[in-house]
């Protein structure tokens, strides 16, 4: 078997993250300017490229696999990618899922089940749809709530992801765990990250998730829980219901010396931390050698993957010019 993939500072790679278009139908504040400027379609990769790229990680030792964004579901045709690559679960692929806005699930469940999906995760900062509306600009929190309930009664195990923020939606955290546990959802609260330039400057809305958990243990029976999702969250269980609650603290607990993870943007650039610029064009590299150019490029690549990021929430400009909808987070 083709070498396993492992990075300078030992850690193994078996997460890779895909992010399948740019584009998005919402404009989270916090992920995007209100103005973007999208990639034309000649600069993408194909869903083809896609495929055989993320076969070739496979082989070489990728067991999970995210498909995210921008938004995945309004790339056209998505659900080709889902099913192929669905053909990999059991074959070296332990996951494939995938991180969606919501907004489109009630019509793609089925497709993801069918692939052998069995959980995504999906954002929803709010419950209140005037939150909701203001946060993402253009959303109907009614519309994502029901395609979170229809992708959860198609099979799915469900996590919200909810990004913490100031004056906006960090009283709503208390609510969200309780509907989250009404309906049998696991919950992840993030710390908002500087990627990108924004309208606003994230450090005002920026709430620290260890002020968050003790206000949530005094209201909730919170126990430790060992789960590893393969992601950088840490658990809690909600006393014996069927939620768990995960924290992904960048800013104020680091999990980087267990990062297991790569990114592949829609352009075909892997980057190798989500706070750094480094990457290698394996598009450039697959067009011109085919697959048998990539493994040399997958070693290249990890030979620099940086130990940690340095984001500095309190800094004039973001760490990191690219946003979060490149990389897909
Ligand atoms: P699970 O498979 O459920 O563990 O999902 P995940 O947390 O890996 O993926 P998801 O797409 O739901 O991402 C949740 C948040 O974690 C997003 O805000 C991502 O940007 C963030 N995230 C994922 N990986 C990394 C990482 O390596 N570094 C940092 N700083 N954030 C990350
Ligand atoms: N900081 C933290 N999380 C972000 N997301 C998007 N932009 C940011 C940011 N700047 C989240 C989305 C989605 C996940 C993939 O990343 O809410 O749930
Ligand atoms: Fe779109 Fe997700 Fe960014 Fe919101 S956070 S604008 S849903 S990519």
């Amino acid at each position: 078997p083709a070498p396993r993939l492992v990075d300078r500072h030992g850690r193994t790679i078996s997460y890779l993250r895909i992010s399948v278009t740019d584009r998005c139908d919402l404009r989270c504040r916090y992920c995007m300017a209100e103005q973007m400027t999208f990639l034309p379609k000649s600069a993408i990769l194909s869903l083809e490229e896609i495929a055989v790229i993320a076969e070739r990680f496979i082989a070489r030792g990728i067991t999970k696999i995210r498909l995210t964004g921008g938004e995945p579901l309004v790339r056209r045709d998505v659900g080709q990618l889902v099913t192929r690559l669905g053909r990999q679960i059991g074959a070296g692929l332990d996951e494939l899922t995938m991180t969606t806005n919501g907004n489109a699930l009630a019509q793609h469940a089925a497709t993801m089940v069918a692939a052998g999906i069995r959980r995504i995760n999906v954002s929803l900062d709010s419950l209140d749809p005037e939150t909701f509306r203001y946060i993402t600009r253009h959303g109907d929190v009614a519309r994502v709530i029901s395609g979170i309930l229809a992708a959860r009664d198609a099979g799915l195990a469900v996590k919200v992801n909810m990004v913490a923020l100031k004056g906006l939606n960090d009283d709503q955290i208390a609510p969200m765990l309780d509907w989250c546990i009404a309906e049998r959802l696991d919950l992840t609260l993030i710390e908002t990250m500087p990627l990108g330039q924004i309208d606003e400057d994230r450090a005002d809305r920026f709430v620290p998730l260890t002020a968050v958990f003790d206000d949530l243990a005094a209201h909730f029976p919170l126990q430790r829980d060992p789960h590893r999702s393969g992601g950088p969250a840490r658990y809690w269980r909600v006393g014996d219901t069927a939620t768990r609650l995960g924290l992904i603290s960048p800013l104020t607990a680091n999990f980087c010396d267990t990062c297991n993870r790569v990114r592949l943007t829609t352009e075909g650039v892997l980057y190798t931390c989500l706070g750094h610029d480094d990457h290698v064009d394996l598009k450039t590299i697959l067009r011109q050698d085919g697959i048998n150019g990539l493994d040399a490029a997958l070693d290249a690549a990890l030979a620099s993957k940086p130990a940690r990021h340095d984001f500095d929430i309190a800094a004039a400009s973001p760490a990191v010019a690219r946003h979060m909808s490149v990389t897909g987070g």
